[in-house]
């Protein structure tokens, strides 16, 4: 199929641009390299450097490019930046998406994917969290991808959109091969940040609460390969052949690890010792968030290769050996 992927220079957008290509399909890139790499993007892809909200950009590719389907990684993800500015938020995450929306169903492109997110549960009852649970976000970034979600329920209906909307949890890794993987200025997440502590980049790690209601105190998340959730998005074209039909996955391993286990695994796996500092808690940090994705993997047949956090820190080790400082290596 011919695919538009808009954030397709971004973390999680570039790693399915490849994952499209070794499975036979035709990536065309969409970013305005606001966070995204040109880099992270092979030169035979065809890539347009423009808007998603703006239908003079979006419009002829659709057509020139004759795409079938729309995957939308493109959206601003610093949580705490979303309660500071909302106003980014909602005009990136909602207005320009539902901009995008419009585009492709007045240019005859009804098949969507979208990129989800765990926040938009806020902090669930049970564990481990399935799709049918309650969606509260706590803070603009997530409700912002709630907004989008039932916009993609009512468009379904109405306009006869196909759509999934994968709710990830803590995207991680690199590619295999080291050529490709995360690069956010400024970087928030634990992994890398983990990373530099241990490369001597950072001085140390701040560990942000030890006085959590779980194991060792630290927050437990449920870290996921990048290529794992790349996949989820390809398994799931099948079932867009029917008008109208919508689809939410959560996309997730299952096993939660503590920020405590993060640090020993990157220790494990690189040989170095992590300085850490024990800071106080983040403000809006759940205790524990980890997937029940056993929809995804019977509806879909997702198989989830990266089961050890080990593993998925491998990656990401050689991809940051290879680019210590990101894509400006
Ligand atoms: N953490 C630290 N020290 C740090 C950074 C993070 O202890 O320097 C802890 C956090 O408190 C949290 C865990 O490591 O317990 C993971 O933090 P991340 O910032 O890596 O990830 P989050 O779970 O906060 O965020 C993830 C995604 C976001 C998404 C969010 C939804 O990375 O993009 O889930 O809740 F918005």
């Amino acid at each position: 199929m011919n695919v538009l992927v808009v954030g397709g220079a971004g973390y999680i957008g570039s790693h399915c641009v490849r994952q499209l290509l070794a499975a036979g399909h035709r990536p065309v890139v969409l970013d305005n390299l606001v966070f995204g790499h040109r880099q992270a993007v092979a030169p035979e892809i065809p890539f347009y450097d423009g808007d998603l909200g703006d239908p003079a950009v979006v419009a002829p590719i659709l057509k020139d490019e004759q795409i079938e389907l729309v995957m939308h990684f493109a959206a601003f993800a610093y949580v705490g930046e979303s309660v500071t500015e909302p106003r980014k938020y909602y005009e990136n995450n909602f207005v320009a998406t539902l901009r995008l929306l419009e585009t492709m169903l007045d240019n005859g492109v009804s098949k969507f994917v979208f990129s989800s997110t765990c926040a938009t549960y806020g902090e669930p009852d049970t564990l481990p969290m399935v799709e049918t649970l309650p969606q509260a976000p706590i803070n603009p970034y997530g409700q912002t991808k709630l907004d989008v979600e039932n916009c993609l329920k009512a468009f379904a209906h109405a306009y006869g959109l196909s759509f999934a909307a994968f709710r990830y949890f803590n995207a991680a890794g690199a590619a295999e091969d080291g050529s490709i993987g995360e690069d956010h200025k400024p970087e928030t997440h634990l992994i890398p940040l983990v990373i530099d502590a241990a490369t001597g980049r950072r001085e140390n790690i701040k560990i942000f609460g030890t006085d959590y209601d779980t194991p060792d105190g630290t927050c437990l998340r449920d870290y996921v390969h990048v290529d794992d959730l790349s996949r989820a998005h390809i398994a799931v074209f099948d079932k867009l052949n029917e008008p109208g039909a919508g689809y939410f996955y959560n996309l997730g391993t299952g096993r939660p690890n503590s920020v405590r286990e993060i640090i020993n695994a990157v220790e494990a796996v690189t040989g170095l010792k992590v300085p850490v500092v024990e800071a106080d808690r983040r403000a809006g940090d759940p205790p524990a968030l980890y997937a029940d994705s056993s929809k995804a993997q019977a509806e879909l047949g997702w198989e989830i290769k990266y089961t050890e956090v080990k593993d998925i820190i491998a990656t990401a080790w050689k991809w940051h050996q290879a680019h210590p400082n990101g894509f400006d290596d």
